[in-house]
């Protein structure tokens, strides 16, 4: 199980030691949410601030656009050379270019469904993708409640990647902890982001080791 710690929970006056210290404290990503003010009601963070967050972190960025205009976002994000860049299908006409475009760039695209969006819907983008986050808050906010539906999703999600012989991994994103971590490993959940739950809790090193469900 990797971990990736969404530095929307982050102490943005301390940004600099708050990365050093999710990275020496065992994550395996860090998780990094992009939003417009348009796809979302939220305004976070653009490319000079996430550029001093890859030049503080000893982890690969995971950049989670939440935006409209996705081929803007992505070229501006592109250069920092992240690990994944995901984005919405609900707001991509033409999904397959743009995980084309991203590939070709030599980073690994993923694409990112809210939580009233179909399993169905991946039919034919998922033997395309390295990544498929499933969100299990409606994106916008951290420190949102765990949608217990993903969990079902989860499973429809592997039996779709079975079926298809694909090979991507599985993103969980929003109101996870160290309690609903178990559920979603056991569905089959490959990576879980979590914000509030870590840089909530008084030692980043146990929250993590929670998630990994490693006690
Ligand atoms: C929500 C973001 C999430 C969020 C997770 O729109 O995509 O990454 O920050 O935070 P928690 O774990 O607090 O729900
Ligand atoms: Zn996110």
């Amino acid at each position: 199980m990797y971990v990736a710690p969404s530095i929307l929970s982050a102490d943005f006056g301390n940004l600099d030691a708050e990365i050093k210290a999710i990275c020496e404290a065992g994550c395996d990503l860090i998780h990094v949410d992009v939003m417009d003010g348009h796809f979302v009601p939220n305004l976070t963070i653009g490319p000079l601030v996430v550029k001093a967050v890859a030049k503080a972190a000893t982890k690969p960025l995971d950049i989670h656009l939440m935006v409209q205009n996705n081929t803007f976002f992505v070229d501006l994000f592109l250069p920092l050379k992240p690990k994944f860049i995901t984005f919405h299908i609900e707001e991509e006409k033409h999904p397959l270019r743009l995980i084309d475009h991203i590939r070709q760039n030599g980073v690994s695209p993923g694409i990112v469904l809210n939580p009233h969006t179909p399993i169905s819907s991946l039919e034919y983008i998922i033997k395309e993708v390295d990544m498929v986050l499933l969100m299990s808050v409606n994106p916008g906010f951290g420190g949102q409640k765990f949608i217990p539906d993903v969990v079902e999703k989860i499973k429809l999600l592997r039996e779709l990647i079975d079926k298809k012989n694909a090979k991507c991994l599985i993103e969980v994103d929003g109101g996870v902890n160290g309690l609903n971590a178990p559920d979603l490993e056991e569905a089959g959940a490959d990576v879980l982001v979590a914000g509030n739950y870590i840089f909530s809790s008084n030692s980043y090193a146990e929250a993590i080791r929670a998630i990994k469900l490693e006690f």
